[in-house]
């Protein structure tokens, strides 16, 4: 699958969320066939606008729709879903399986891979999910994890609505310069 990594600074616009998750489920699409997979897809009807780098974003959705497709057993749902309020916008992901407890404390760390016999994890790097936090947090946002036996896996990324972010490095520039 592809792990295209962008590198540099974020560049900040104002991006529909929901757009940004559909278009990565038409990138997806034949992933999700083959792996027997059935997809639920909750979207708000309208835009979730935040001041983002779109394709930042994009390639975190990419890899956390790719974990949950590629890690999770074959015939068991997928979700995604995706809101906001006045402060935040939400995009969560959740499969079946549980992500081993041993594996929880690093999983954000480079090069963490799970069950190195599956050829899930033969053919990755272990790195999808160490970008997507990178990527998170240079939007003044947060990416965690919630995994349990019952539940299953759910990560949520949250992004800041109000683009701080931006009006610091804005305002950093301006003392540097
Ligand atoms: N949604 C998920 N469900 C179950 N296990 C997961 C999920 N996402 C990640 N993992 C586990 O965490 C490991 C690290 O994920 P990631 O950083 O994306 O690396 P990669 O997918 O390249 O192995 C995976 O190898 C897998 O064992
Ligand atoms: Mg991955």
């Amino acid at each position: 699958m592809r792990q295209f990594i962008r590198k540099g600074e974020p560049q900040f616009e104002p991006s529909d969320l929901v757009e940004t998750v559909r278009h990565v489920l038409r990138i997806l699409s034949h992933e999700i066939d083959r792996e027997r997979i059935e997809l639920q897809v909750d979207l708000p009807s309208e835009p979730l606008t935040v001041y983002a780098d779109r394709i930042q974003i994009e390639q975190v959705v990419v890899n956390l729709i790719d974990n949950a497709l590629k890690h999770s057993p074959a015939g068991t749902v997928v979700r995604v879903y995706s809101s906001g309020d006045a402060d935040h916008l939400d995009i969560e992901v959740h499969n079946a399986g549980r992500i081993a407890p041993e594996l929880m404390t690093r999983l954000f760390d480079p090069f963490t891979k799970g069950d190195p016999s599956s050829t899930a994890s033969r053919f990755s790097a272990g790195l999808g999910l160490y970008i997507a936090r990178e990527i998170a947090e240079a939007h003044g946002g947060t990416i965690d994890v919630q995994s349990s036996r019952e539940e299953g896996t759910t990560f949520r990324v949250r992004l800041p609505r109000n683009p701080r972010v931006r009006e610091e490095r804005e305002s950093g520039w301006a003392q540097t310069a």
